[in-house]
């Protein structure tokens, strides 16, 4: 099979991340015989370093006309200190969604057996814990009216859900819900926004196509509580942009590192798959960042965009193995023991499918 996928490094980190998840999934298409193409383009301050822009046109035409977007990290330290910046890398991110139409982002969090130990929870509250988030991703707070008003002095963003954007979203989430456990919460605080009892009211409505499914409605930060207290109760959980950007990076440490989990978002075009860790620019250039997120993205990737399961299983297989063995990053580093350069596990990885 052909895959015709294109290649968006970012910054940061990104680049070398990227790197790693292409020399696996080259080795993937040999060992299955596939034949990929990788069509680089540049997104993030990349971008508006090159062109001006964190998101150029050109780009947006690589990723229409691909199969699939491989994703590394956007930001870079230099806008994050300076509020005034005309342009930001992030803007770049939430252009690229919203063209492409990813209104839903998948965002998986799971133990690896070998790694229990290395989360900063209890064994016992974690252990089992397999759930997956689908955050909305093109509405909200992130994309409402915004701006400034009283010379300055007051600054507003505001937040506006349809019920399609709701339905739509929910939908992907009933129909995940039925292919695991058919437990479903949506989260939300409908005990205080217009917006949560908009998104309750039509998640209600939706129970009725849906009989086999078991919904539950949270609030938010009774969820951030339970997260950490019995990840292992949840299954799929729904909820808008903001919760679920912040309740993402929240459960992703239940995993033992960041650096461990994939995502995909989803939508009207082409997927995109990338690692949920941010740019790391602390790390940059250092070959230190831990590579199996975007490896795993990968995976996802195979999976969903080219319905290619053995070599997504391959791949999560050699991941496995390569915990198992000590074969780790310094973020998942036991004291003591030895660690691995980012290119090095990568070269495991490659060496051992
Ligand atoms: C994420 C990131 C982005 C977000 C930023 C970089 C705009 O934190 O993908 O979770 O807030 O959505
Ligand atoms: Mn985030």
């Amino acid at each position: 099979m052909k895959l015709n996928i294109a290649l968006l490094a970012g910054d940061g980190i990104g680049p070398e991340v990227i790197n790693e998840a292409v020399k696996v999934s080259d080795a993937i298409a040999k060992k299955f015989n596939h034949e990929i193409v990788w069509t680089p383009a540049l997104t993030g301050a990349c971008a508006i370093d090159a062109v001006g822009v964190p998101y150029p046109d050109e780009t947006h035409e690589i990723c229409m006309k691909a199969d699939a977007v491989l994703f590394g990290a956007i930001g870079h330290p230099k806008y994050d200190n300076n509020p005034s910046a005309a342009v930001r890398p992030e803007q770049g991110l939430l252009l690229m969604r919203k063209k492409l139409g990813l209104f839903a982002n998948v965002r998986p969090t799971f133990t690896f057996p070998s790694l229990i130990d290395n989360s900063p929870l209890k064994r016992e509250r974690i252990e089992g814990t397999d759930l997956v988030f689908l955050r909305e991703l093109t509405g909200g707070i992130y994309f409402g009216e915004k701006g400034r008003k009283d010379h300055g002095e007051t600054a507003f963003d505001t937040c506006t859900y349809t019920r399609a954007e709701v339905q739509r979203l929910a939908k992907k989430g009933f129909e995940l819900a039925m292919t695991r456990t058919k437990k479903l919460c949506c989260v939300d605080k409908a005990n205080v926004l217009e917006t949560s009892r908009l998104w309750r009211e039509t998640v209600q409505a939706m129970e009725k196509d849906y009989p086999e499914v078991t919904v539950s409605y949270e609030f938010v930060d009774a969820v951030a509580m339970r997260l950490v207290q019995w990840p292992n109760s949840y299954d799929v959980l729904i909820t808008e942009n903001l919760f679920g950007d912040i309740l993402t990076d929240e459960a992703s440490v239940i995993s033992g590192s960041m650096g461990l989990m994939p995502s995909a978002s989803v939508g009207e075009h082409t997927s995109l798959y990338e690692p949920i860790h941010g740019s790391y620019p602390q790390a940059t250039g250092l070959n230190i960042a831990n590579p199996l997120a975007t490896v795993l993205s990968a995976a996802m990737m195979f999976e969903d965009a080219f319905k290619l399961t053995a070599e997504a299983e391959a791949i999560r297989d050699v991941v496995n193995k390569s915990l198992e063995q000590g074969i780790v990053t310094e973020d998942l580093a036991i004291k003591g023991a030895k660690t691995y350069s980012t290119s090095e596990v990568g070269d495991w990885l490659v060496a051992n499918l």
